[in-house]
C-alpha cells in the first residue's frame, strides 16, 4: 500500500521538481532585458544623441534579447501593432493578447500579462510594453515635437516602412513574447 501511493506520487513530485512557471520567471526575465536594453539605451544617447543610439535599438536589442534568451532556455522577442522593424510586427496570438492588453488599458486598468499553453505543452509568457519613459519619445514619439527632424531623417532611412511614431507616455507599445520548451 505504502509503495503504491509513493509510485502515484512520483510522477507529480518530479514534475513540480523540474516544471517551469512561466508566471514566476517570465517578469524575471523580461525585466533582466529590459534594464541591460534601457542602460545601454540611456548611456548611448547621453554621449551621442538619439541619433547615434538608433543603432543601440537596431543592433544591441537583438543581440541583447538573444543572450538574455539563450542564459535562460527560452527564446525571447518584441512584437508590436506599430512595427519600425516589419520583422517585429504581431503574428495572430501576438495580435489577440495586444488587444486585450489594449482595452485594459482604456479601462485603466494595468493590463495583465498572459501565459499560453500551446498543443505540444510549450508555452508563451506575453507581458506589454507600455510607454513609461519620456526617453522612449525622442525615436516614438510625435515626429517635430519629441522626434528632432536628423533622427526622424535617420530612423526613416534604416526603416523605410516605419509606423513606431506618434506614440505618447502611457500607450501600448508592444509585448515581450517568451517561448518556454515543453517540459517533460
Ligand atoms: C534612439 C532611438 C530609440 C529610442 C530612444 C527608443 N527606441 Fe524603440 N526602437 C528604435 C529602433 C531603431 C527600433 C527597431 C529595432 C529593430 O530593428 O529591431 C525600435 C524598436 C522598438 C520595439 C520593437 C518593435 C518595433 O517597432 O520594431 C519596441 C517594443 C520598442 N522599440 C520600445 C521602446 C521603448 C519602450 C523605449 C524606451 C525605453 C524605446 N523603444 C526607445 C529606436 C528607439
Amino acid at each position: 500500500m505504502k509503495r503504491l501511493l509513493l509510485i502515484a506520487l512520483l510522477p507529480f513530485s518530479a514534475y513540480s521538481q523540474t516544471a517551469r512557471d512561466p508566471a514566476v520567471e517570465g517578469p524575471k526575465i523580461i525585466a533582466e532585458a529590459f534594464a541591460k536594453l534601457s542602460g545601454a539605451l540611456g548611456e548611448t544617447i547621453g554621449k551621442s544623441g538619439p541619433t547615434g543610439a538608433l543603432s543601440v535599438c537596431s543592433e544591441n536589442a537583438p543581440q541583447i534579447a538573444k543572450e538574455v534568451a539563450a542564459a535562460h532556455g527560452v527564446t525571447l522577442r518584441r512584437a508590436t501593432h506599430k512595427p519600425r522593424n516589419p520583422k517585429n510586427a504581431a503574428d495572430e496570438v501576438e495580435k489577440a493578447a495586444l488587444e486585450a492588453f489594449m482595452a485594459a488599458l482604456a479601462k485603466k486598468e494595468p493590463p495583465k500579462p498572459q501565459v499560453i499553453t500551446n498543443a505540444d505543452g510549450s508555452r508563451a509568457f506575453l507581458a506589454p510594453i507600455v510607454l513609461g519613459n519620456p526617453l522612449c519619445l525622442q525615436c516614438h514619439g510625435t515626429p517635430g515635437k519629441d522626434i528632432a527632424p536628423e533622427t526622424l531623417a535617420a530612423i526613416q532611412k534604416l526603416y523605410p516602412d516605419d509606423k513606431a511614431t506618434g506614440f505618447q507616455l502611457g500607450d501600448l507599445r508592444g509585448l515581450w513574447r517568451i517561448a518556454f520548451p515543453a517540459s517533460k
